[in-house]
This record gives structure tokens, sequence and C-alpha cells, in this order.
């Protein structure tokens, strides 16, 4: 067991329900073992910018079912490549020793970073300088390699079928082609899941470029057994056979990524401006990113606390703790890079939606 006096926790990355989760079964777990807990503020960035709170078992009482994070979240904030406005230009500087400093400072001698991709490889750069570090891995698309869940997924996963569900009883009434576009930047999890959930008719993921033709095809072969409306889901980050992926570009020289958004309101133009049938899109945006986590995201989020605790405790930092099985595991987080998180074309769900005619527009 390492003798641990104090350790810092931070939120990076976009949001995701079960963050408050996490953090409470940190300090609780933590305080159970005499540590103190100091809560970054705002990602990374608080880290930098010396950002930080004590936690007490009072501070986080009451926010297991509360959505959002109480900590703050950036996803633009990397201490390795700051960005800092000089002279109304932005520049970037390695602010990873400032960021230590301010640790040493406060006497925190390791820390949980819970985040998606971007916050683990941080995460993982830190450890490099000698900060043990455990990682928790958040995002509702879940994209994360080396664990079967990542908690917030269940939510977000239950907020689109139940959208799907209110889109069905209104297609079905104006014999209409419901498109609903979710979040899913690489990886079409959460479409998939919540297709098979809500009864979709086509699943368009970013792992299975679609073919407009097969699409419609499939809209004319409900048409013609008299099912007069159709449901599609399709992934932000789903593209057609040789087509873009379609958002806001960033800006020159930023090292932002584009903005998805639009591939549902385009796939409903084309369709209605090709066969005609009067066609709706639905975009659920960050509806699926807020809100209460789901009893099963919060019991993950708590397991992964926990465990994140006890690595620090029993040694195991630079992992990741992961769910495989139903068992939490830990993995090393360099093992993960260059690892991907997609969903394999040819697994069982993929070929259960199959078996069952739900086109994937290929
Ligand atoms: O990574 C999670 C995610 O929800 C993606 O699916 C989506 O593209 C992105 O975040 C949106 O991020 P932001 O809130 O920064 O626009």
């Amino acid at each position: 067991m390492m003798a641990l006096k104090r350790i810092g926790v931070l939120t990076g990355g976009g949001d995701c329900p079960g963050l408050n989760a996490v953090i409470r079964a940190v300090v609780k777990t933590a305080k159970s073992h005499n540590i103190e807990v100091w809560g970054i503020k705002n990602g990374f960035g608080g880290l930098v910018e010396n950002q930080m709170i004590e936690l007490s078992t009072l501070n986080v009482s009451g926010i297991l079912p509360r959505g959002g994070t109480i900590l703050g979240t950036t996803n633009r904030d990397n201490p390795f490549k700051y960005r800092i406005y000089k002279d109304g230009q932005l520049t970037y500087e390695d602010m990873s020793g400032q960021a230590m400093e301010n640790l040493a400072e406060k006497g925190i001698e390791a820390l949980v970073v819970i985040g998606g991709d971007g916050t683990l490889r941080i995460g993982a750069e830190f450890g490099q300088l000698g900060l043990p570090v455990v990682c928790v891995p958040k995002t509702i698309d879940n994209d994360i390699p080396g664990t079967e869940r990542t908690f917030g997924f269940d939510t977000a996963v239950s907020v689109a079928s139940d959208a799907l569900d209110r889109l069905h009883t209104t297609a079905e009434s104006h014999h209409r082609v419901m498109v609903l576009e979710v979040m899913g930047r690489y990886a079409g999890w959460i479409a998939l899941h919540s297709g098979l959930a809500g009864g979709a008719d086509c699943i368009l993921i970013p792992e299975i470029p679609y073919n407009l033709e097969a699409v419609k095809a499939k809209i004319v072969e409900r048409q013609k057994q008299n099912k007069l409306f159709s449901i599609i889901v399709v992934a932000e980050g789903a593209r057609e056979v040789d087509g873009e992926l379609i958002g806001t570009k960033p800006a020159e020289g930023s090292s932002e990524k584009i903005r998805l958004g639009g591939i549902g309101d385009k796939l409903a133009k084309d369709i209605e401006n090709s066969i005609g049938v009067e066609s709706r899109c639905t975009v659920l945006g960050h509806l699926q990113r807020g809100g209460s986590p789901t009893a099963f995201d919060r019991i993950l989020a708590t397991r992964y606390g926990v465990a994140a605790v006890e690595c620090l405790l029993t040694g195991k930092t630079g992992n990741m703790v992961a769910l495989q099985n139903n068992r939490i595991i830990t993995i090393p987080v360099n093992e993960l890079a260059g690892k991907p998180g997609n969903v394999p074309i040819d697994s069982d769900l993929v070929n259960a939606a199959r078996s069952i005619n739900i086109s994937f527009g290929d």
C-alpha cells in the first residue's frame, strides 16, 4: 500500500453524465483511507492556472444523480501545448512544468484523471514526468479502446432511444421519413445501440460509409409493404461512400477538430429531393450529454472511482480502469495508443441488426 496524504482529481474533455458520480466515489474512497482530495477546476487548464479546491464529503453529497461536473471541464487546454494569447496572437507554450509546480506546492502526490482519449493522453504524459496518475474512461461515444463501456454512454443511448420512440409516432402519422442525428464522432456506438433499441429501419455509422441508393431502396421497400414511414438514425461522423464529414471546419491554423453536424439534414433533403417522401431531421446534440445519468452509469462511474483510488494505493499507476466481462480491470494507458475503439463491422450487434433487416446503407 502506498502511503498517500493528498490526491487530486480532474475532469477533462466534453462533459458526460456520471462525472460527478466518479468524483463522489473518489472522494468517499480516499476519505476512508484518510486521504485528502483536491479537485482541479476546469480540466488541465485549472492545473496550469492553479485553480484547485479541497473536496470534503460534504462537497460531494447529493451529486450522484447530477449531470455535468462540479469541477468544470474543457476540451481545449493541454498543458504541454498551452494556448496563450500574446499581443492578440495565439501561441502555444509548454506549461507542464508550471502544472507540476502547482501540484507540488499543494502537496498533491497523485492524480485521478477522468476523461476521453485526449485527456487520457495528457494524463499519460504527466505520468512520464513522474506524477502517479490513474485514468478513468469517460465519453458518451463509448470509443475508448480497452474497455467495453465508458460511463455516460448508457445515458446517451437512453436519451436517443426515447427520441426515436417519440419520432416513431409522428413519422407514422405523417407518413414521413424521420432522420435522427446522434453524436458519435468516430464511432457509431450510440447510433447502433439506440437504433436497435428504438426500432430504426436504417442505422448509418462512421465505420460503414453509406450509399444513398441503398438507403432510398430501404424506404421504397417499406412503402411496397405498405409501411409508409421510415426511421433513420445517423451518427454525426457518418458519411456517404466517397463523401466528406459534414460540419463547421475550424479556422486555419487552429488545432481544433471539425465541429460535426449536418449529415442528418443533408440526408433528409437528399431523400426528399430524390424519391419525394417528406423527410425531417432532428439533431439531438448536447441533449445526449446533459442531465442525470442512468442507474447503469451511476454504478459504473462509482465502480471506476473506487477502483481508481485503489489503483493509486496499490501503486498501479499509469493505468486506466476499464470494464471487461463486467469486471473492473486495469490497463496500462500506453498500451491503448493506436488501438481502435470503433464498432467492429462484423460484431454480433451489427449482425443482429442485419438479421432483423435493418439497413446500414451498404
Ligand atoms: O466526444 C464526445 C462528443 O460528444 C462527440 O460525439 C462530439 O463530436 C463532441 O463531443 C462535441 O463536442 P463539443 O461539445 O465540444 O462541441
